[in-house]
């Protein structure tokens, strides 16, 4: 069976990227207070010696990352490093360290958002990360030969609104999310950003 390495198997839409791959792939679960690994994913030193202790694996999927949700006004500095080193450099971490030891063949998926593309009030640190990561995303799949890299845009899931008090009526309910996790590691594309149809 193969391995796949999930951080982030505990929420909205890792617990249903979880449940899809379960059927197929032994997938070793990662999240700071939970799973076979327990890390802050922005310590690159805790997830070296992770993926020494994993082995071999044959993908890794990040659903994962903590950024700011405030206006410009409500940011401080700190607030912008704090989302880079956890969402950014954090999934960054995962890839630039986990290839070393990934079988050849292997895929990567990140998780960035649309509000790389489609601003809203409130969404500027989580824009400014989705795109730096895009970015890394579309450079690294030149780079990683024998290994895909792709990244699945979510935009606002159902639940997610549920849990803010939202009208979610709009939302995607999480599992549509989970399914592009699978196909992007499945289609053999790399360098390319998965949305929701
Ligand atoms: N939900 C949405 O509507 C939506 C929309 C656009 C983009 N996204 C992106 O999609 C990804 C998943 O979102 P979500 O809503 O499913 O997140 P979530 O419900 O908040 O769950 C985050 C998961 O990641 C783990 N985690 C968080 N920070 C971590 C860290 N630094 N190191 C290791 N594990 C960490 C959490 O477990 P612990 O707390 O135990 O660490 C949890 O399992 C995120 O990158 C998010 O920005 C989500």
């Amino acid at each position: 069976m193969k391995k796949i390495v999930l951080v982030g198997s505990t929420g909205v839409i890792g617990s249903k990227v979880k449940k899809l791959f379960e059927e197929n792939y032994h997938v070793v679960t990662v999240n700071r207070t939970s799973g076979d690994f327990r890390l802050d994913m922005a310590d690159a030193a805790a997830v070296e010696d992770m993926f020494k202790k994993i082995g071999s694996f044959d993908a890794l999927i990040t659903t994962s990352g903590y950024g700011k949700w405030g206006t410009i006004d409500e940011h401080s500095i700190q607030d912008y490093h704090d989302g880079l080193n956890s969402k950014l450099m954090g999934q960054v971490n995962m890839v630039v360290i986990g290839r070393k030891y990934a079988n050849p063949g292997a895929s990567f998926v990140v998780s960035t958002g649309i509000l790389a593309q489609y601003p809203v009030p409130g969404g500027i640190s989580l824009g400014m990360i989705n795109a730096g990561l895009e970015a890394f995303v579309r450079g690294a799949a030149l780079d990683m030969e024998n290994m895909t890299i792709n990244s699945v845009s979510p935009s606002f899931a159902k639940e997610t609104m549920e849990l803010m008090g939202m009208d979610s009526s709009t939302g995607v309910p999480a599992v549509e999310f989970a399914k592009l996790y699978k196909e992007a590691i499945e289609s053999g594309k790399s360098g390319e950003i998965f949305y929701a149809k």
